[in-house]
């Protein structure tokens, strides 16, 4: 089955099997290695792409379901200026974050605050507690999400309200 999508701004297309998953179609035809298999069950979120700008686990999801879908990744949202937020905002909350969960947190954060550049709390720990990290406490994430924010309302000179 051939398939069309976005894959972080580029248009691609591959032919493939209509059930593989995505994490296997993206990390093996597509060089895409920020994503992990861990646990298959939305448990580790490790998998996380954006899909249509949602948080999306790609353990679960088959390669038909991506036709003409808008996918980022990591590897995408890394190289956009708006990365820079989320970089000073974790490093300001001295949330060090490894290379294990960093990429799904950076797309979890993204999803954030594209939504709300005011997060509540509710939000905040929902966003926190959908990867799993065994680095940092979810208040130090969280902190680093708040940061975060304060940092991308800045760049788009929005006050808190
Ligand atoms: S591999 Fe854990 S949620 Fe997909
Ligand atoms: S920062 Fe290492 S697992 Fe989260």
């Amino acid at each position: 089955m051939k398939i069309s999508f976005v894959l972080n701004g580029e248009p691609v297309e591959i032919d493939t099997m209509p059930h593989r998953r995505t994490l296997d179609l993206l990390r093996e035809s597509f060089q895409i290695r920020s994503i992990y298999y861990r646990c298959n069950n939305r448990g580790c979120g490790l998998c996380l792409i954006l899909l249509d700008g949602n948080p999306m686990h790609s353990c679960l999801i088959p390669a038909f379901e991506l036709r003409l879908r808008d996918i980022w990744t990591m590897e995408g949202i890394s190289a956009r200026k708006e990365f820079e937020d989320l970089v000073a905002g974790f490093e300001l909350a001295n949330a060090k974050l490894c290379s294990f969960c960093a990429p799904s947190r950076a797309l979890v954060a993204e999803a954030l605050l594209k939504s709300a550049l005011n997060p509540d709390m509710k939000q905040l720990r929902f966003t926190a507690e959908a990867v799993k990290c065994s680095c940092n406490s979810t208040l130090r994430i969280i902190d680093g999400l708040e940061k975060a924010a304060e940092f991308r309302r800045e760049r788009l000179r929005v006050s808190k309200v």
